[in-house]
């Protein structure tokens, strides 16, 4: 069922891909698709191109317009029905009228086929008339291809073939010659001069390569958005957006927007996370300062004592508000602190281990571990904690509780930068004086 409505949504976007053609905007369109859609392409360089109303009428084109390519008329008899065979120009939109006449004493329904097709079967066939007089009939039989009927693979000259049959002992057969592309857009000049050297030229304009746009291909997309390269050109190297994203067009970074912290991912700085920024500069001597408050250092960085309940907030998208870091410190060894940043751009640490005793007494409440933990884990904790011996399971594992509460569902998807904030060692915890007690 799936793959049902998997093909039917492909099917309605290709449907949908292939009839817009004709609503671009005129001045988007190539020759051939000027063509498709019924258009008048004028092939004076500089001058606009496509015109989708009759552009000979308001004679806005100084030169000739592209005529389509028109394939000799046939006409052949036949013995009971005339002609038994015709070939006739079929243009986009246009309906072009057949006479058949046949031998018949009275009116007959003539059966209209289309048998064969080297585009689409989306043609309009239909009786326009028929007249008797003695013992001989005439149809006039009518043919309009829609905008729809040459898809992109469609050539200068395209057919459709129609039998005509009233019961006699011969069918008449029509071929419509159907041009689907421009006769010029055959000759290309690649690479052309004309076109910057960033686009082909035919039919009086250019069609630029990728990256490229204007009357001339003289515009570099990439250029004129303004962005700054940030990523190497070849080969493409996976830490590349600070693995916090990925290259795209016109070399710039598109951060993800799914992993914890993606809120403060610095699009602008090759997708830079909170925790680079705040080693990245030169506040990463805000992480070695006792000191509570604005960093003196750097005023970017405010220092709060680590208070726990606080590092589960989240925000109005349910995205942790404080993300936790990782660093080593040069003469000191590895820290762990939590940060968040607000929309003026401070950022504000929270210490969680410091490798420095003197910080972390400072910095780190002693006392915090068990209470909180206890806070966290509820009311099972509570029931947990009359026997020590498994609050000290509790404490070494992931909080098997509440398991219906949407904060923990997704716990492992999202941390993906590793650290439960609510993991402890079991070294700390059996260190913690306040063990005995619970
Ligand atoms: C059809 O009609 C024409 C003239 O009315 C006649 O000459 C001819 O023989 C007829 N053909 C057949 C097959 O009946
Ligand atoms: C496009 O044309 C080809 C024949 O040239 C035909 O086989 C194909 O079905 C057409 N595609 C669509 C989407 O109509
Ligand atoms: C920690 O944060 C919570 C929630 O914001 C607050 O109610 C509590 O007073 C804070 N604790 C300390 C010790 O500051």
């Amino acid at each position: 069922m799936a793959s049902v409505w998997f093909l039917m949504v492909v099917l309605i976007s290709v449907q949908k891909v292939f009839g817009d053609v004709c609503l671009k905007d005129e001045t988007e369109l190539t020759c051939n698709e000027c063509m498709r859609c019924n258009g008048d392409w004028c092939t004076a360089r500089g001058s606009k191109h496509c015109y989708l109303t009759t552009a000979t009428e308001d004679g806005t084109c100084p030169s000739a317009l592209e005529k389509p390519h028109i394939e000799k008329e046939v006409t052949k008899p036949g013995v009971a029905i005339q002609p038994v065979y015709a070939e006739r120009t079929l243009l986009i939109n246009k309906p072009t009228k057949i006479d058949i006449t046949y031998n018949a004493s009275a009116k007959m329904a003539p059966e209209l086929k289309m048998v064969y097709s080297t585009q689409t079967y989306n043609v309009e066939l239909m009786e326009y008339a028929t007249e008797c007089s003695g013992d001989t009939c005439t149809s006039t039989i009518q043919a309009k291809a829609a905008t729809n009927f040459c898809n992109v693979t469609g050539g200068i000259s395209e057919y459709i073939e129609v039998t005509f049959d009233v019961g006699l002992s011969e069918k008449a057969r029509i071929k419509y010659n159907v041009p689907c592309a421009c006769p010029c857009s055959g000759e290309v000049e690649t690479a052309s001069v004309y076109c910057s050297k960033n686009g082909d030229f035919s039919c009086g304009a250019c069609t630029c390569n990728s990256g490229w746009t204007g009357e001339f291909c003289e515009i570099n997309i990439c250029s004129k958005r303004g962005d700054v390269v940030q990523c190497s050109l070849n080969p493409r190297k996976p830490d590349e957006c600070s693995g916090n994203g990925y290259c795209s067009e016109c070399e710039t970074c598109i951060c993800y927007t799914d992993r914890e912290g993606s809120q403060y991912f610095d699009q602008e700085n090759n997708c830079e996370d909170l925790c680079m920024s705040i080693t990245n500069g030169d506040c990463e001597d805000c992480l070695v300062t006792d000191t509570l408050g604005e960093c003196n250092k750097c005023s970017e960085i405010t220092i709060e004592k680590l208070n726990r309940s606080l590092t589960d907030e989240r925000d109005f998208k349910n995205r942790k508000v404080w993300v936790s870091c990782k660093a080593d410190l040069d003469d000191c060894g590895p820290i762990e602190y939590y940060a968040r940043q607000d929309e003026s751009k401070q950022k504000y640490v929270m210490m969680v281990k410091h490798c420095n005793e003197i910080i972390s007494e400072a910095l780190v409440p002693s006392e915090t571990k068990v209470p909180i933990i206890l806070g966290v884990l509820g009311i099972v904790a509570a029931v947990a904690a009359v026997g020590g011996v498994m609050l000290w399971k509790h404490l070494n594992a992931v909080p098997p509780v509440p398991l219906n509460d949407p904060q923990y569902q997704n716990i492992d998807a999202e941390d993906c930068t590793g650290e439960n904030p609510l993991y402890k060692p079991p070294t700390s915890s059996f260190k913690n004086p306040t063990y005995g007690k619970w």
